[in-house]
């Protein structure tokens, strides 16, 4: 049984095509115009194949393609949402691969003991609530209808009111989670979204661990004034506190040779600012500014939480010429997901279907946070990811030869065979 290649690229060409910055990347955000579009053209090619399907509260799609008995089934999907002016391949190349899959079954009436049923993920790049794989999370019962009330994203619209006007039964969250006892194995192909496998002349990852996350969110406060009329030893200027933070942040990360960062592992990105009144003639009142810090070891992560608290602590020591502090400084956890090490059984899988195919292969960690991270709570998980061009990702740069995309879902075809033929 192979997938069709021509059908992947005309489905990722037709729903790339639903994009809110067309020559500027992909923007495609959860619950909006293009999602809707995306989403109608998903569901008119799951209708047409006769899918049961189950759209949760938070527009989580759960397609199935029956089995012979009524064992969990095997999970397999990704999503279809992007950061602003990202990629053509993030999410969606496992979404279409995962569509191909049940394509391929069907076309060759391939009846499986388990039933493998598609996902397609809400909201996972968090780009209209700030929040990473936040259908995942509230698909396995991290938030109820309480907590969706009190997100917002930054048109001040609530997630609650948001996935009800797009027609999401968002009052029902937490009526139909997914259960462990549904899902017998899933699994998720994914770009790779770095360089390794292209480097080394690899076709596909087969993924032991995804990193955690979290995000640090620090609020500088200092004194507004005149950016002209100022002298500069007069100032509580925050965006200068803040800089320097930035600075010591990636000092301490960056693995040198006097000091080998936390694990070897760790990684800080500080992507996100927001400048209070952000005007050039007028020195902020206030800077807060996002600390995005992964790694596949907890402690990597802690270590440099902890550093960032010691930073802070000193900061709010300098004082003013008044002998005032010159900063009021906050600190908030606003996002964190637990490292998590995937399947040894699924992995298994994964690497006898690559031998037996002749695939270039190796095992490798993920540094970015998947879905798969998250439905590892409820059940065994394994991960595909296939090269990245120069291992750019979530930018216009992004993209990933037609070939391996063809090997990723190949490899992921054979393993579905493979696990949903188990007991
Ligand atoms: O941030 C991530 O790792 C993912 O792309 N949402
Ligand atoms: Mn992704
Ligand atoms: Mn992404």
């Amino acid at each position: 049984m192979k997938p069709n290649l021509s059908r992947i690229q005309s489905d990722m060409g037709q729903i790339n095509g639903y994009n809110a910055s067309p020559g500027a990347g992909i923007t495609r955000i959860s619950f909006s115009e293009e999602d809707r579009e995306a989403r109608d053209y998903l569901m008119a090619e799951i209708n047409r194949l006769g899918l049961s399907v189950k759209i949760d509260g938070a527009g989580n799609i759960r397609a199935l393609y029956p089995g012979e008995t009524d064992l969990p089934t095997v999970m397999i999907g990704s999503h279809i949402d992007t950061v602003y002016q990202g990629g053509e391949y993030d999410g969606l190349a496992g979404t279409i691969c995962a569509l191909e899959v049940i394509r391929a079954l069907a076309e060759n009436n391939r009846s499986l003991k388990r039933g493998v049923e598609l996902i397609i993920f809400s909201e996972e790049e968090g780009s209209n609530f700030g929040i990473t794989m936040f259908g995942s999370s509230i698909l396995t019962g991290q938030y109820d209808v309480q907590a969706l009330k009190e997100i917002y994203n930054s048109k001040g619209q609530s997630a609650y009111d948001v996935m009800e006007q797009f027609g999401f039964p968002a009052r029902t969250i937490g009526q139909d989670l997914l259960g462990s006892d549904e899902v017998y194995a899933m699994m998720e192909l994914h770009i790779e979204q770095a360089g390794v496998l292209e480097y080394e002349g690899k076709q596909v990852g087969i993924v032991e661990n995804i990193a955690g996350l979290t995000v640090l969110k620090i609020r500088i406060e200092g004194q507004a004034n005149h950016a002209g009329a100022t002298p500069m030893h007069l100032r509580r200027d925050p965006m200068v506190a803040a800089a320097s933070l930035i600075l010591e942040l990636e000092n301490e990360v960056k693995p040198n040779a006097m000091k080998p960062n936390a694990m070897g592992t760790t990684v800080a990105t500080v992507g996100k600012i927001h400048c209070t009144p952000n005007i050039s003639n007028v020195i902020p009142s206030a800077v807060e500014i996002y600390i995005d810090l992964r790694d596949v070891e907890e402690d990597g992560i802690y270590r440099v939480i902890e550093f960032v608290n010691h930073k802070i602590r000193e900061m709010e020591t300098r004082l003013g010429v008044n002998n005032e502090p010159l900063y009021r400084i906050s600190m908030e956890q606003v996002a964190q997901t637990k490292p998590v090490k995937l399947s040894n059984q699924v992995l298994g899988v994964l690497e006898r279907n690559a031998v037996k195919s002749g695939m270039g292969y190796r095992k490798m960690n993920s540094g970015a946070v998947h879905d798969a991270a998250i439905v590892a709570s409820k059940t065994q998980v394994g991960m595909i990811f296939i090269p990245s061009k120069e291992g750019r990702s979530h930018c216009a740069e992004e993209y990933s030869r037609p070939e391996d995309i063809l090997a990723g879902c190949q490899l992921l075809l054979d393993s579905v065979v493979d696990l949903a033929s188990q007991d």
